[in-house]
Formats: C-alpha cells, structure tokens, sequence
C-alpha cells in the first residue's frame, strides 16, 4: 500500500435509496451498502478526511468517518453537492433512477373490482453527472456500475458510462451471480478509465476498497 490521502477529502455515497410511495410502502434496491462503506473506511485509514453519505442501512460507521444519513435519490442528491467540494467523489450508491411522480399523503387502499395498479414513476436526478459537472468538480470522480451482462457487454456499458458522465473511472461489478454484487461480503470489480482497463478481486470488499483507493489515488497523483 503506497498512497496516502493525507490533506485530502474524499466524499462517499453508498447504500440504496428507498422513493416513497405512500406513508407505508417504497421503491428500493437490493445494495447493503458494504462497498461504499469499506471504501469509506478505507479513505479515512489512509488519512483523508472522509465524508458518507449513505442511503438507508444496517452498517456501523467506521471510524474517523462523518456519516450523514439520507432516504430518497433526492435528498442523497442535496446531501452529496453540499458535501463538495472534496479532492475525490466516489459514487458507490445505487440511487434509484425512477421515483414516484408523488408520494400519497394516505397510504393505498385496494378498491373493490380493481386489481392492477399504475405508478408513474420520474426520473431523478443523476447525481454523478451533477458532481462531474460541478464548477468545484473533485480532481477524481468515480462512478459504479452493477450490470447483469455478459463481459463485453459490461465493457461497452462501463465505457459508455464514462463518456456520457464524464467521470475518470467506472467499476464495474457484475450483480446476480455468486461471490459478487450487492449482497455479498466479496466483489470483483472490472476498473475502466480512458484508454485503460484493470480487474480486482474476487476479494472482501475491505480488502478490495483499499486496492482500489491506492491504485486510483497513484494514477492521479
Ligand atoms: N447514479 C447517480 N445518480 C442517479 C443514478 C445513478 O449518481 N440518479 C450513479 C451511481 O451512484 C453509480 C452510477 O451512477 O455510480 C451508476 O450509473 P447508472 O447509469 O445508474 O447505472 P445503471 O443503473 O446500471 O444504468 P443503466 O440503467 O443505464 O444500466
């Protein structure tokens, strides 16, 4: 491990979002949240002053890390622009792309005779674009990608991901298989930058995250 962050700040998102529907019911994803997290801890163990902004999880803060909680896409949005600017933006929530066009302020009733339902669901606000775009965009800005594809697919999706949010890296995981993803205590990710491409892992996700912060802190640096 060679890189320090010392003097650096590196602000975090991680976790899902949940987009309410009515007082009792959301839209949410399956994210534990452990990967932004380990990344989280491992910001802080290499010295950098280190902001989370999680959705919600079951995850204790580590140590020397500032957490603030958030719910919705929104907020998560609100809470990450506040928290620049920052040397390093690592956007490793699965924020919710659709969101209830309104929240009912009743939770909903089935109707006698009725049996489907039609939400209208928005799209919200891309919040790795908006860092990527921010007058105090952070040195380095880092996206994630869950794809269920095969590998070239998940390159072409990584790539253009890159492209169209304009952020220096991607990682890529693959979701729905075994050993890697959203629930699991391992991952592997696929690491893609313009013009280049590397693996990590399989590993714990606390050893991968402190693979992953050195090696983009080196080229960088
Ligand atoms: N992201 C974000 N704000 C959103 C949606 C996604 O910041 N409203 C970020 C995530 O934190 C992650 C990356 O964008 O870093 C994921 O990109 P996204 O386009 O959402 O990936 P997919 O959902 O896999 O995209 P697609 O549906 O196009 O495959």
């Amino acid at each position: 491990m060679s890189a320090s962050l010392a003097g650096r700040r590196v602000l975090v998102s991680a976790g899902p979002t949940y987009e309410d529907i009515d007082p009792v019911r959301f839209l949410g994803n399956r994210s534990s949240g452990r990967m932004g997290f380990a990344l989280a801890a491992a910001a802080a163990s290499l010295g950098a002053e280190t902001v989370l902004v999680a959705g919600p999880v079951r995850l204790e803060t580590p140590p020397g890390v500032r957490r603030i909680d958030v719910r919705s896409a929104a907020d998560m949005h609100e809470a990450v622009l506040c928290g620049l600017p920052a040397d390093f933006y690592i956007g490793a929530a699965a924020v919710a792309d659709w969101t209830p066009r309104g929240v009912a302020s009743h939770k909903l009733k089935k109707q006698p005779g009725v049996d489907t339902l039609t939400l209208v669901l928005v799209r919200t606000a891309d919040i790795l674009a908006d860092v990527a775009a921010h007058p105090s965009r952070p040195r380095c800005v880092v996206g994630f990608a869950a794809e269920t594809g095969d590998d070239a697919d998940i390159a072409r999706y990584a790539r253009g991901k890159l492209e169209r949010k304009r952020v220096d890296f991607i990682c890529a995981n693959r979701v729905g298989v075994a050993g890697s993803g959203f629930e699991a205590e391992d991952n592997a990710l696929r690491v893609f930058w313009n013009g280049g491409e590397r693996r990590f892992g399989p590993a714990p996700k606390t050893r991968l995250a402190l693979h992953l912060l050195d090696f983009i802190a080196g080229r960088i640096a």
